[in-house]
């Protein structure tokens, strides 16, 4: 049994033994930037190539699969509403750090996707091959300037598709994004917990990606099984201190029909970023956990999962009990811009005096569904995914208060306990910024890590990890789409959840709670846009 299997037990056991280092402080003084700074790579403006009237949230989530293909202006366009900065964060809600948000040096800056702890871990770096429209190289999205920062000029294409494998989708393009995390931009807040928390961070970005694209008639997929630290080593990564945890092959537009791309690159063994990127922080920590953790994903990286090797790990139909149908998921017409402009954590705003009404619940449960798929090279196509939705409704307009569990099949709520367990999510929550009780449903995505980790090994928590942020960031975006708050977290005692749901006998672990509900009106907020609204 791998080592994923204890830290996984350990995350879920943290809010009754804490993980180690149980002491620690952040120095919040020396924190590292959120992004790397590359000072003297060369800079180029990213195009915008806007959003398209008809790329709606309702088409990202649920349309068909884009055959489409990425363009210099659509990339810098979904980068710009992915991970760029959109505005400042000066609205009034319940988080402990209001008071220092007025300060430049504290300010929190809006982005479309969401992030545990607002750290925005990921570096995204752009590997681009001869069909590409700059010269080829390696560009990191700095995401301050919006704007990308040559590392690397030449084509190491070659490498990534080496690194890919037999990866079929590889074998036709020679344009890629790959995901990489600094562990100390995380970890000097949340030590040893912090790969339970990137590697959510890397669904959640993939998910935006991925509704960002289908709205415009684009795929996103992404391999999570590759040569690792081939790849790392391409990037000038530390082995030890940043792990490299998705490539997403991009198609991308030809100018005439010939075979650009599809050319073999040349071989580069030795080609690698030599480009250091400024450390802020004075002192920057390692945690023992975080490197045992990181080093158990690292096995077998490259040994991508045959097709249906995850099958016994899927989720399993509901249980018995009484039924309640959903009405139809409430139409989501923003576009897939507007969505993640507006979308923003409710912080402690929401409210009861109205219920909700049952359809914009089942826009999220919707949502939740359609991201518990996240079309990875270790998925099977049309398998059912690896979660399951419980849901306490606290507040819903003719929904009976209680416990259900989601039939994503029949869009049916399944009772499992009648009663109101406001009380029960506060106690279970561990921070202040939350009335969970006046949220009008709480989701729970459970699913069966110690299964998933069984069938696919240690590397299978990256995929179960990224699964459940897809479905915040999903939940999120299309409460956003809905009119409704939304906030999730993981802050929450997952045991007692885990009791309350019965959910020992299915093997299952809950993983995050997603509050969704009515918000007082017209809260206080003072607007700073970066980006026209
Ligand atoms: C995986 C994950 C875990 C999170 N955990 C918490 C949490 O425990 N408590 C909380 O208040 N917010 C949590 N959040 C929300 C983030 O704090 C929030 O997305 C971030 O601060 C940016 O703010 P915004 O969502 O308003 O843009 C989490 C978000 C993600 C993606």
């Amino acid at each position: 049994m791998g080592y994923a299997h204890e830290y996984a037990t350990a995350v879920m056991r943290r809010g009754r033994i804490p993980m180690e280092p149980a002491d620690f402080v952040p120095n919040w003084s020396d924190r590292p930037r959120k992004g790397k700074f590359f000072p003297d790579a060369p800079v180029l403006p990213l195009p915008d190539g806007g959003c398209a009237d008809d790329a709606t949230l309702g088409r990202g989530l649920f349309g068909p699969r884009g055959t489409g293909a990425f363009s210099l202006p659509l990339l810098g366009a979904m980068l710009r509403d992915s991970y760029g900065l959109t505005g400042r964060r000066l609205a009034v809600q319940a988080n402990s750090d209001l008071g220092s948000l007025p300060f430049h040096t504290h300010a929190n800056w809006s982005r479309g996707t969401s992030s545990g702890g607002g750290l925005y871990p990921i570096g995204i770096h752009w590997l681009s091959g001869a069909s590409g429209p700059l010269a080829p190289g390696v560009y990191y999205y700095d995401t301050p300037r919006n704007a990308f920062a040559r590392t690397l000029s030449g084509d190491v294409t070659g490498e990534v598709r080496t690194a890919l494998g037999d990866l079929e989708e590889a074998a036709e393009t020679d344009q890629f994004l790959v995901l990489g995390v600094t562990f100390w931009q995380n970890a000097f807040k949340y030590n040893s917990f912090s790969y339970h928390v990137v590697t959510m961070d890397i669904g959640a970005l993939l998910q935006t990606w991925r509704m960002w694209a289908r709205a415009h008639g684009l795929h996103i997929g992404a391999a999570l099984w590759f040569d690792e630290p081939r790849l790392g080593r391409v990037l000038g990564l530390d082995p030890e201190e940043d792990g490299v945890f998705a490539v997403v092959p991009l198609t991308w537009e030809k100018p005439d029909e010939d075979d650009t791309g599809k050319q073999a690159a040349p071989a580069t063994p030795g080609a690698r970023v030599r480009h250091v990127p400024d450390e802020r922080s004075r002192r920057v920590l390692t945690f023992p956990t975080v490197h045992a953790i990181h080093a158990a994903t690292l096995e077998g990286a490259a040994d991508r999962p045959a097709p249906g090797t995850l099958d016994s790990a899927l989720v399993t139909p509901p249980g018995p009990g009484e039924r309640v149908a959903l009405p139809a998921p409430l139409a989501l017409e923003a576009t897939a811009r507007r969505a993640l402009r507006e979308r923003r954590s409710s912080f402690g705003r929401f409210t009861a005096t109205t219920p909700l009404d049952p359809d914009r619940l089942s826009a999220a449960l919707a949502a939740a569904v359609a991201a518990g798929t996240l079309d990875t090279d270790a998925e099977t196509p049309g398998a059912a995914p690896l979660t399951r939705q419980y849901v306490f409704v606290n507040h819903v307009r003719g929904i009976a208060p209680g416990i259900y569990e989601h039939d994503r099949e029949t869009n049916e709520l399944v009772l499992m306990k009648l009663g109101d367990f406001g009380g029960f999510l506060q106690e279970n929550y561990f921070l202040a910024n939350y009335n969970l009780e006046q949220a009008a449903a709480v989701l729970v995505p459970a699913a069966r890590t110690h299964t998933v980790l069984d069938t696919v090994g240690d590397r299978g928590l990256r995929l179960v990890n990224a699964v459940i942020g897809a479905t915040a960031q999903a939940v999120y975006t299309a409460s956003s789409a809905a009119g409704m708050g939304c906030g999730v977290a993981l802050g929450f005692d997952c045991v007692s959840f885990a009791e309350e749901l019965g959910l020992a006998e299915r093997g299952e672990i809950p993983l995050l709670v997603m509050m969704i509900g009515n918000e007082a009106p017209r809260p206080a907020g003072y607007r700073f846009d970066i980006v026209a609204p």
